[in-house]
């Protein structure tokens, strides 16, 4: 996998401790915080953990909490260094009226525009695409469309990154106990930007890294023993039952992609 790397804000004195030269420092972070949605932090860092366990290429991110207001937790999605690549932004609001070229395969999600773009990705990065469209019907993340930026314009292969899982797990929905519904909805998420762009081996793979995934590496990631914003401990077990019972269907729930 090419390896992403992070952007630093600030390069400051020299750490007092260090004997290998290490500097103070910092990087550039998106901070998110439970708004809008009461679970988007919890949901965030818990889909990260998954991600990053599963090896799904995803923006790292860690929990936050700044000095002046220690009562708010939140996400912090490290901004990726984009300086010295060329990533076509996803990301970005498309405003071409596309129409998908004849030979572009029926039933592509077209709702979002950069639709060329979307099939030259098809072409480039078929495994993440397919590792990532199956990642996100477990978690039930019906937000991956301009939540992701990849390099298209090389002949080789560069850097795919997903960003932003914070419509994801208990999160799906404004309301927890309404998520907690769609996540045992095997009928939720309908539709993917990735859909009849996925490669079956690529699929079958996750599928199989999902349903092996061991459930203490699951309650790892999604129970944090800490009340996260909104989210009780209650409601973190309630989120790894559910993600249980999603492996269990997962064959059904990725009906969609093909
Ligand atoms: N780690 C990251 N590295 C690079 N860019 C990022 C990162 N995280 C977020 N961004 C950029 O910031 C934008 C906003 O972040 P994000 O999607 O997480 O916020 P949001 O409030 O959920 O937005 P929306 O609801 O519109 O998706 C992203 O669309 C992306 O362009
Ligand atoms: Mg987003």
């Amino acid at each position: 996998m090419t390896i992403l790397f992070y952007q630093i804000a600030a390069q400051l004195e020299p750490n007092v401790r260090s004997t290998t030269g290490a500097q103070e420092g910092h990087l550039a972070v998106v901070l998110k915080s439970d708004q809008e949605l009461k679970a988007q932090v919890y949901s965030e860092l818990a889909a990260n953990r998954l991600a990053m366990f599963l090896g799904i290429p995803v923006a790292l991110g860690v929990p936050a909490k700044s000095t002046e207001d220690n009562s708010v937790v939140r996400f912090a999605s490290l901004r990726a260094h984009e300086d010295d690549r060329d990533f076509y932004d996803f990301t970005d609001d498309d405003p071409r009226a596309e129409e998908p070229p004849d030979n572009a395969p029926e039933g592509i999600h077209i709702e979002q525009g950069h639709i060329n773009e979307l099939l030259s990705l098809s072409k480039i990065y078929p495994k993440e695409l397919s590792y990532i469209a199956v990642f996100d019907f477990w978690i039930g993340n019906a937000d991956r469309p301009f939540n992701f930026k990849a390099e298209l314009s090389k002949s080789e292969r560069g850097i795919l990154f997903a960003v932003d899982h914070g419509s994801s797990l208990l999160a799906c929905s404004r309301d927890i106990e309404k998520s907690l519904d769609l996540l045992s909805d095997s009928n939720y998420p309908k539709f993917h930007p990735f859909q009849k762009l996925v490669n079956p081996v690529y699929v079958g793979q996750m599928v199989e890294r999902i349903c092996s995934m061991p459930d203490w590496a699951i309650e790892s990631a999604t129970v944090f023993n800490d009340i996260i914003g909104n989210v009780t401990l209650a409601d973190q077990y309630a989120t790894y039952s559910a993600l249980i019972e999603r492996k269990k269907l997962l064959i059904n729930i990725i009906k969609p992609v093909f």
